[in-house]
């Protein structure tokens, strides 16, 4: 089975105190469980913070977003070389990216082979909007966006690869997908385009989330589903104890 994760999106939100304060209450409360992978992804200003105060633990640590050259003169940009060794894992093309600082799948693309050069593993973001949702263009847009950030990989590259179906107009919304309606897009648009990309054996290793308004009152739903292994989380991630819930809802996947 793959191994569940779940990743808490900081977003724009938590200063360095506040960040270390929440990082060590999410230590301590999952302390106990293994079955389950947690991950951090706070602003860059606290990475180093956050890193200190899980360090020893199982809670692994991320960026929200790089760039992908190494250096240069990039003002306000993080390298992958600046994050190797920091971060085990980068979100890459997060939709406030692609909708705010006008990221595409070809830059998506350039980050997702640069993280992976620096033995960072991609969190890669799609998702549909409103608009191509109520449209029925979902299965499509989203299979092309998967197909324009897997361009070049290998196989063995490919597997590593941890993808977020983060639907738009359920981001931040409180308007989450229905569970079931996702695992199937999950599973036609993201493992279908990777089976026809590579085959079905990496289709199958690749880890996807669900992400959009996941709460702890809907997130057992959405783990109980085959193709959804964990989930990306905003909201609900800036509080120790409902991302707390959202961990030990990951558990339901070993339940028989
Ligand atoms: P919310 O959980 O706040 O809807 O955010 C989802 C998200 O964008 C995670 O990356």
């Amino acid at each position: 089975m793959r191994t569940p994760i779940i990743a808490g999106n900081w977003k724009m939100f938590k200063t360095v105190a506040e960040a270390k304060a929440l990082a060590g209450e999410v230590r301590q409360a999952v302390a106990n469980i293994d079955q389950v992978e947690v991950v951090l992804c706070p602003p860059f200003t606290a990475l180093t913070a956050v890193k200190e105060v899980i360090d020893g633990s199982k809670v692994g640590l991320g960026a929200q977003n790089m760039y992908w050259e190494n250096q240069g003169a990039f003002t306000g940009e993080i390298s992958p070389l600046m994050l190797a060794g920091l971060c085990n894992y980068v979100i890459i093309g997060h939709s406030e990216r692609r909708q705010f600082f006008g990221e595409t799948d070809e830059t998506v693309n350039k980050k997702v082979k640069a993280a992976l050069a620096h033995q960072l593993l991609p969190i890669v973001c799609v998702g549909e909007n409103l608009a191509q949702y109520e449209a029925g263009e979902t299965v499509a847009f989203v299979g092309s966006q998967v197909k324009g950030a897997f361009a070049g990989l290998s196989a063995e590259e490919a597997a590593k690869i941890v993808v977020a179906y983060e639907p738009i107009w359920a981001i931040g919304t409180g308007k989450n997908a229905e569970a079931a309606g996702a695992n199937n897009i999950i599973a036609s648009s993201i493992r279908g385009t990777l089976t026809a990309l590579y085959n079905e054996s990496v289709a199958q290793k690749v880890r996807v989330q669900y992400g959009g308004s996941v709460k702890p009152d809907n997130i057992e739903g959405f783990m109980a589903q085959p193709d959804i292994d964990g989930a990306l989380v905003g909201g609900a991630s800036l509080k120790a104890d409902s991302f707390a819930v959202l961990i030990k809802g990951a558990l339901v996947k070993f339940k028989s």
